[in-house]
């Protein structure tokens, strides 16, 4: 275990705790071309039921971000989902609330690439194509929240065209109940605490 690991497992015995995200943003202000589908898949809309029955734990595991105000997007190849991504808006997206959103703002909750197709370039693709349907649907700008370490995730993002809106940290400590959170946007500045939509 590295170090920074040892000090943060006795932190953590200690009752301290952290969660530090980026916050990643993409304006849907215009059209932007639609990359082509490889051989072999297909995009489709997905409901909770058809992601629960997935053969692949990974997919199924999250099939509970589906329901109302959420939209799911797959990538299939023949019947079996190997790229799936979660989107909320109206209350489900003010349930989210880790930022201040806008009337037309969708949130991209849940990515997920099946391990054995990993590193193809679906992540990357399935942003892009459900970023134009979003469009399509008349939503205005999607945010996600991404682990700051998870580096294949923030450079999807990045593929994909997203920008870094800000980052969110709360900090949970033996003292207090609540952890105290902080929201600091892209330039440094603080975002009054409350969000939702
Ligand atoms: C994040 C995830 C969805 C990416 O799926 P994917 O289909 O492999 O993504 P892509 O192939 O489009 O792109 C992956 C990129 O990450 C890069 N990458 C992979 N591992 C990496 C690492 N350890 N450090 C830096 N970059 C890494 C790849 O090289 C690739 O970038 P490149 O095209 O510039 O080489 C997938 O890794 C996954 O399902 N992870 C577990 C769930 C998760 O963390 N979801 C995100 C929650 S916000």
């Amino acid at each position: 275990m590295s170090v920074a690991g040892a000090l943060l497992g006795r932190a953590r015995k200690a009752g301290f705790d952290y969660r530090c995200f980026r916050v990643m943003r993409l304006a849907l202000d215009r059209a932007s071309p639609v990359p082509a589908l490889p051989d072999g898949l297909r995009l489709a809309e997905v409901d909770e039921r058809t992601v629960a029955e997935s053969g692949d734990e990974e997919i199924r595991e999250s099939a509970w971000y589906g329901g109302r105000d959420a939209s799911g997007y797959a990538l299939l190849r023949t019947s079996r989902i190997v790229c799936l991504q979660w989107l909320w808006f109206g209350e489900r997206l003010r349930r989210a609330g880790f930022w201040r959103f806008a009337d037309g703002d969708a949130v991209s909750m849940h990515l997920v690439t099946v391990p054995d197709e990993r590193g193809r370039g679906h992540a990357t693709l399935i942003k892009r194509l459900t970023a134009e349907r979003m469009r399509e649907r008349g939503f205005a700008a999607l945010y996600s929240r991404i682990w700051w370490t998870n580096a294949p995730s923030l450079r999807v993002s990045e593929k994909a065209g997203w920008q870094r809106a800000g980052t969110t940290l709360s900090v949970v400590t033996p003292w207090r109940e609540a952890p105290f959170e902080w929201r600091f946007a892209r330039r440094g500045r603080p975002v009054a605490p409350g969000g939702g939509a």
